[in-house]
């Protein structure tokens, strides 16, 4: 838990809320909480959602791994502690979103259900999908879009999710896709499909 570090703050309430920007957006403001692997699909998934939310007419947001690593979370590494601190980050970030109606899509490996959660917490409840990117490390290995895994076998980077740092995979995801299974449409369809279930759009 991160202290509370000021004191002699109090909150300002705004006059105009949540449900008022729900309303002018013709949506419910959420987080879409992608995990799993690097390399399993989270940014490719996460944009063609978002490109598919677009052409409907929906405003979103997608927070994703690196773009975060260069400007806010620049202070910080993949120890188990900065990894907490990531995610912590992207939790209030994301809550930012969702409080301004906006979908908001995280792309994070977030490797610890503990972290997850507590970004989870944050919000309201049913605001929160948690989508659980599967797939298998022998494919994710091969994909290697990056070329991190044969660095990782290398020695050249610690602390690697999947092959010397580890990944807790969510106990109760809201959906879960298989990309060694799904095509990305499929993939994409099946996350587009809950937002309508739950009427989000
Ligand atoms: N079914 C699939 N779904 C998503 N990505 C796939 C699929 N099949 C192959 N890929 C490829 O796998 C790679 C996933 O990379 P990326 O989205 O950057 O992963 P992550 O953000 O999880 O690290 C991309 O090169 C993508 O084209
Ligand atoms: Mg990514």
């Amino acid at each position: 838990m991160t202290d509370q570090k000021a004191t002699n703050i109090t909150w300002h309430q705004a006059q105009v809320n949540r449900q008022d920007r729900q309303k002018l957006l013709n949506q419910k403001g959420c987080v879409i909480w992608f995990t799993g692997l690097s390399g399993s699909g989270k940014s490719t998934l996460a944009h063609a959602v978002e490109r598919q939310l677009y052409e409907q007419n929906h405003l979103t947001y997608v927070l994703d791994g690196d773009n975060i690593r260069h400007g806010l979370n620049k202070n910080l590494g993949f120890s188990p502690e900065d990894r907490e601190e990531n995610i912590r980050r992207i939790g209030e970030v994301a809550k930012l979103f969702t409080d301004a109606g906006v979908i908001a899509m995280t792309a994070f490996i977030s490797p610890y259900r503990a972290d997850r959660d507590k970004a989870r917490a944050l919000v309201e409840e049913g605001t929160f999908i948690e989508v659980f990117v599967d797939v298998s490390l022998e494919t994710a290995e091969k994909r290697d879009p990056k070329g991190l895994y044969k660095k990782a076998r290398a020695g050249e980077i610690k602390q690697f999710t999947g092959i010397d740092a580890p990944y807790e995979a969510p106990a109760h995801p809201e959906v879960v896709v298989d990309t060694d299974q799904q095509s990305l449409e499929e993939s994409t369809q099946t996350v587009l499909d809950y937002l309508k279930e739950h009427k989000i759009i």
